[in-house]
């Protein structure tokens, strides 16, 4: 992508510096976005150092960080997947509408967008449910996913798992970053438990325990789910939560007979 003049990547920067933004995204030397989640004490905990010769996929990438990350780890190339219109998310009825008529006039890609001007970025976005993933729309499929604070947002996070499953190579991994009930994985370890949101929060319908997020992951065809990492979300309250992040494999190719 050709670099703007001089002035105008000052404007540009400017005017990001004056939105607010979902993720910290350093946009330049020393200058970072006002963001209300910074996941990047986090990334490199749980992501892979290399990625080179890897096809990536981010799910739900709203300002773009996972997919910016990919990419930084050398990623052959990565495809940023998000929705297009707040209207096709799945906030919980009692709030959709009211949520709605606030968000008027913005889409999840704004910011992406100027993140992605200013870094200089090869990212590809793909206007995509989770529910709607296919190897065409992509591309091609992919060797390494991040699923990031998008299950519980959906009404059907195992469909969801599997569509990510579905565009993944044999063997290809997978990592959900999600937020977790703590007192749920304490009391029923082994049990899977969710507390259903839905009713009084505005945007959020599950949050499980870890047996939960593993039982969702073994539903939707994956496979060897491995802890990388729990940590509270370094953002202010009230998303200040518990997260987990599990990598786990979609099954490699069965032998042919
Ligand atoms: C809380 S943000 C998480 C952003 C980022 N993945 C992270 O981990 O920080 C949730 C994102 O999921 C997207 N999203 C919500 N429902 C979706 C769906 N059905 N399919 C794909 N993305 C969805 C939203 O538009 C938003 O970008």
């Amino acid at each position: 992508m050709a670099a703007e003049p001089p002035g105008e990547r000052e404007a540009l920067i400017a005017s990001a510096l004056g939105r607010e933004w979902y993720h910290t995204i350093e946009i330049a030397p020393g200058v970072r976005t006002p963001g209300l989640v910074d996941l990047r004490s986090i990334a490199p905990r749980v992501l892979p150092d290399d990625l080179s010769g890897v096809r990536a996929l981010d799910v739900g990438t709203f300002d773009g960080f996972w997919a910016f990350e990919l990419e930084r780890r050398r990623a052959a190339e990565v495809v940023a997947a998000d929705l297009d219109s707040y209207l096709d998310t799945e906030w919980p009825p009692p709030t959709f509408a009211r949520l709605a008529d606030e968000l008027r006039g913005h889409h999840p890609g704004e910011r992406f967008k100027l993140a992605h001007e200013l870094l200089g970025s090869r990212v590809r976005r793909v206007g995509s449910a989770i529910y709607d993933l296919d190897v065409e729309r992509l591309g091609g499929p992919v060797g390494y996913a991040v699923v990031g604070a998008l299950l519980l947002h959906l009404r059907d996070p195992v469909r969801g798992l599997e569509r990510v499953r579905e565009v993944l190579e044999p063997g290809g991994r997978l990592l959900v970053v999600e937020p977790f009930d703590l007192w749920l994985t304490a009391l029923r370890p082994r049990r899977p438990a969710a507390v259903l949101r839905a009713r009084h929060t505005d945007f959020d319908w599950w949050v499980g325990n870890f047996a939960c997020l593993n039982a969702w992951l073994h539903l939707a065809g994956f496979v060897e789910p491995r802890r990388r990492a729990i940590f509270r979300l370094p953002a202010g309250r009230p998303i200040r939560q518990w997260f987990v992040a599990y990598e786990a494999r979609a099954p490699a190719a069965r032998p042919s007979t």
